[in-house]
């Protein structure tokens, strides 16, 4: 049977959707206390609707420079009715981060099947620099966490080799993946798409030491 879709106002979209134009406080941000975490080009937002469902104090930002993607991510957040938990920043992650969020703020980044940017002359659109590294050291609270999942091999590589030099990261088991037990039981969409085809999915976590 088709899902109904439900249409939601500009009202009710612009409680998601946040526009970052200055340091963030995130007492304000969300109108409540509780840790916060990022989500880093969030895509469609399953991530975020699961992450906080799951945990009601938790306090999430997604950020994603797709306005499609921003815009689908928020109707699946008004959807969840986990709006009082959830922003999205539609938005360059890398801009964003060095800009307007402030040091040791944030519980955990997660950044979960980043685009690999296959040619050689758009590999530098790549998210994973040691500038947006450095970055995320600087923002993560003490023993905050850094989740990373790719299905790309090589990026994995790369990546790994960029965080595992920095020494302020340790790494650590990553959380177990959920069981795909229903069509939502994921990470991500596109951990989804790419468990059901069969690819192998690298995933590695790191703790701010
Ligand atoms: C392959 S998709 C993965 C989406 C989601 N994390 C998932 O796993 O389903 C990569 C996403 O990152 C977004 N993205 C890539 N670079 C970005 C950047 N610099 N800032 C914000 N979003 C970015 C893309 O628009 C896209 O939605």
């Amino acid at each position: 049977m088709a899902r109904r879709k439900i249409k939601f106002s500009s009202d009710e979209l612009a409680r998601v959707l946040v526009e970052i134009t200055g340091p963030v406080d995130w007492a304000t941000l969300f109108g409540r206390p509780g840790p916060v975490e990022l989500d880093v080009g969030c895509g469609k937002g399953l991530f975020l609707v699961q992450a906080t469902s799951r945990d009601p104090e938790l306090n999430m930002l997604g950020i994603e420079w797709s306005g499609r993607y921003a815009r689908a991510a928020a109707e699946r957040v008004l959807k969840a009715g986990v709006q009082e938990r959830v922003k999205i920043a539609r938005a360059d992650a890398r801009h964003l981060i060095a800009q307007y969020i402030p040091s040791q703020s944030v519980r955990a980044v997660h950044v979960y099947f980043p685009d690999p940017w296959w040619k050689k002359r758009h590999k530098k659109r790549r998210l994973f620099t040691p500038e947006f590294v450095a970055q995320v050291a600087r923002v993560l609270q003490r023993e905050g966490q850094l989740h990373i999942a790719t299905d790309v091999a090589e990026y994995f590589e790369v990546i790994r080799n960029l965080v595992g030099s920095q020494r302020e990261f340790v790494e650590i088991p990553p959380p177990p993946p959920p069981a795909g037990s229903t069509d939502l039981d994921y990470l991500t969409h596109f951990e989804r798409k790419y468990r059901l085809e069969g690819r192998p999915i690298y995933r590695v976590s790191y703790r701010r030491a």
